[in-house]
């Protein structure tokens, strides 16, 4: 329908803010795509701005994937619309129509687009997140190990959104490619050193 149509370009424009490139321009912080991991996402303002700056990005970033499919489900969109404005959200953000296209892993506008589906699965998601991070001190693999335990959790509650939360947990996994690679070698940095080289 046309209001489905709508809300997936809609959701492409809110994905293609980029908080982290805005917040850290507003504050004068070095640009995350210059420096760090030279990625626009919340870890990489944490590594080159600091905890206020990266919380910030963090909220813009998850907010980005929950208005929009927040607002389809109230315009009564159907549950397979619902999943391509999610992803729509997600492509904005990775691949931005205001920064050349060049953009962020997807992380926290993901997270924020399946909020919709339930505080259940948004909850058991985040909590994959935070223990892996604590255990292991790397955002990154707390990324990796959520989009890869996130198709079954929603295959569990809600059945009928395992396809566009897989499709969500491909993208943010292509994104990780490089993370994968340093994670390998032993090369990722982990969050705390993150903070402690922060001069
Ligand atoms: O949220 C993105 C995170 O998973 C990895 O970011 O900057 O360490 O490549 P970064």
């Amino acid at each position: 329908s046309a209001i489905a149509l709508g809300m997936i370009i809609f959701a492409y424009l809110c994905g293609s803010i980029s908080s982290a490139i805005l917040i850290c321009r507003l504050a004068r912080l070095p640009d995350p795509r210059q420096h760090g991991s030279g990625n626009p996402g919340a870890t990489n303002v944490l590594r080159v701005g600091g905890k206020v700056a990266a919380a910030s990005v963090l909220i813009c970033d998850v907010l980005k994937g929950m208005i929009p499919v927040w607002l389809a489900y109230y315009l009564n969109v159907q549950p397979f619309y619902l999943g391509l404005v999610a992803i729509a959200a997600c492509l904005g953000h990775i691949y931005p129509v205001f920064f050349h296209f060049k953009g962020g892993k997807g992380v926290a506008t993901a997270f924020g687009s399946i909020a919709a589906i339930g505080w259940d699965l948004s909850g058991l998601v985040a909590g994959t997140w935070l223990l892996t991070v604590l255990l292991s001190g790397y955002s990154s693999l707390g990324a990796i190990v959520s989009a890869l335990m996130a198709p079954f959790y929603v295959w569990w509650f809600k059945p009928e959104f395992t396809f566009p939360v897989a499709m969500l947990s491909c993208l943010v996994l292509v994104r990780h490619h490089g993370n994968i690679q340093r994670l390998w070698r032993g090369q990722e940095s982990r969050i705390w050193q993150k903070l402690k080289n922060k001069k």
